[in-house]
């Protein structure tokens, strides 16, 4: 997420760079062409400056949603990584209340990463694929415990691959 905040704005800021020369090479001919009226020059100077007002407006809106990215980021993160017939992940308990990041990979085949409810209830699903992170974001409201089962066929164990998430509650 932060990193295509910065990719917006560096994008924004050459494009503003690129318009600013441009505008700024044109009226500078445009003076010479025209050195007798001052009128125009002043015209395309009045322009400029907008610009470059535009282009400060524009970097400070973009600059805005960062701090929402840094929330983003406090998330707590598990990493998942599935493998003929098991899961690993980095922990088994996180906090209610608070997004949880599943960093999702496999170390052989693809198997799917599923969380459900006590009740066996499908809450959230991702692929676990090898050689690719999968991001999954997920908020548990409740405390208690929560099965992970694999969601593809993956092999004669396939029904084996299960784990437990516990939920503690908010705040704890
Ligand atoms: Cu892993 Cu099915």
């Amino acid at each position: 997420m932060q990193e295509n905040a910065w990719t917006i704005t560096v994008v924004l800021i050459a494009l503003l760079a690129v318009i600013f020369l441009r505008v700024l090479l044109t009226s500078n001919r445009q003076a010479h062409d025209q050195a007798s009226s001052g009128r125009p020059y002043a015209f395309r100077g009045a322009i400029f400056w907008l610009l470059i007002l535009a282009g400060v407006v524009i970097t400070f809106a973009s600059l805005r949603p960062w701090p929402h990215a840094t929330q983003a980021e406090a998330a707590q993160r598990v990493e998942v990584t599935g493998a003929q017939w098991s899961w690993q992940l980095s922990q088994t308990q996180v906090k209610a209340g608070v997004p949880v990041e599943f960093l999702v990979t496999s170390r052989d085949v693809n198997h799917g990463f599923g969380i459900y409810d006590a009740s066996m209830r499908m809450l959230a699903q991702v692929q676990a694929m090898p050689g690719y992170t999968n991001k999954l974001l997920y908020t548990f409201e409740q405390p208690g415990e929560y099965h992970i089962l694999c969601m593809e066929y993956c092999g004669v164990a396939h029904h084996n691959m299960t784990s437990t998430l516990t939920v503690s509650p908010a705040g704890e």
